[in-house]
């Protein structure tokens, strides 16, 4: 799967990807990333990509030509395959690992980064999804389109190394519902006078997995009722 970032800043994401699983992914080509400059889509010797609102107020704002010429130029060069263009704003759909698991399906993500200051609206016509990863204000789309790629990335086979390290976590469905994930041991066993649970100590799997089902719910239940009410 390839991933394309549009955004003013390319360089804000070199350190992360140079690190983590999605490094390993890179290298062994699971996943590509693509990461271009807005800036080389701009006009004029300055290469200008945004201007002064109409009707005034503060800060700048995207223009949608350039926006339309960088999406225009990336899209010609994705002939026959499926790609959805998403846009990072703070008033899209707010993101979650159903949403990723819709995403993980397609050949290619063009993942367009706002700017805290604005767009022109009109650039909301050119994309598929508009989407926010929550309810904040960061200064650019910049780390959402990371929190975005890294999720989708992740679901994609061959990034996350066990596939039943998939199966069992947070908000992946089990049985129809998103619930959290089990709580997680390992040594000391005993950690100044905090054990870990006996069950996990016996060796019993059918016993494990009863105990993990049943505290799956239960931490769901005081930590996230919504996700069992299904409201998310
Ligand atoms: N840009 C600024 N804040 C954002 C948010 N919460 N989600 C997506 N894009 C953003």
């Amino acid at each position: 799967m390839k991933f394309i970032i549009l955004t003013l800043f390319p360089e804000a994401f070199e350190s992360y990807l140079n690190v983590s699983l999605l490094k390993r992914a890179l290298a062994k080509k699971f996943i590509k990333i693509e990461l271009k400059n807005l800036r080389d889509f701009g006009v004029g010797a300055h290469k200008v990509v945004d201007l002064r609102p109409y009707g005034g107020g503060a800060g700048m704002v995207l223009r949608v030509d350039i926006i339309d010429r960088a999406l225009r130029a990336i899209k010609a060069k994705q002939k026959g395959k499926k790609s959805k263009v998403i846009l990072l704003t703070p008033q899209g759909k707010v993101f979650n690992q159903k949403l990723a698991k819709q995403l993980s399906k397609v050949d290619t993500l063009i993942l367009v980064c706002g700017r805290y200051e604005g767009f022109d609206e009109r650039i909301r016509d050119l994309v598929d999804y508009e989407i926010s990863i929550g309810d904040y204000v960061l200064t650019g789309g910049e780390i959402p389109a990371l929190a975005v790629l890294d999720t989708v990335a992740r679901l994609v086979p061959g990034v996350v190394g066990k596939a039943e390290s998939l199966v069992s976590e947070s908000f992946s469905e089990s049985a129809g519902r998103r619930i959290l994930e089990y709580p997680q041991y390992t040594r000391p066993e005993n950690y100044k006078g905090k054990r870990v649970p006996k069950v996990l100590l016996t060796g019993n799997h059918a016993k494990i997995n009863e105990w993990r089902q049943k505290e799956a719910l239960k931490r769901t239940k005081k930590r996230r009722p919504d996700l069992l009410r299904g409201l998310r």
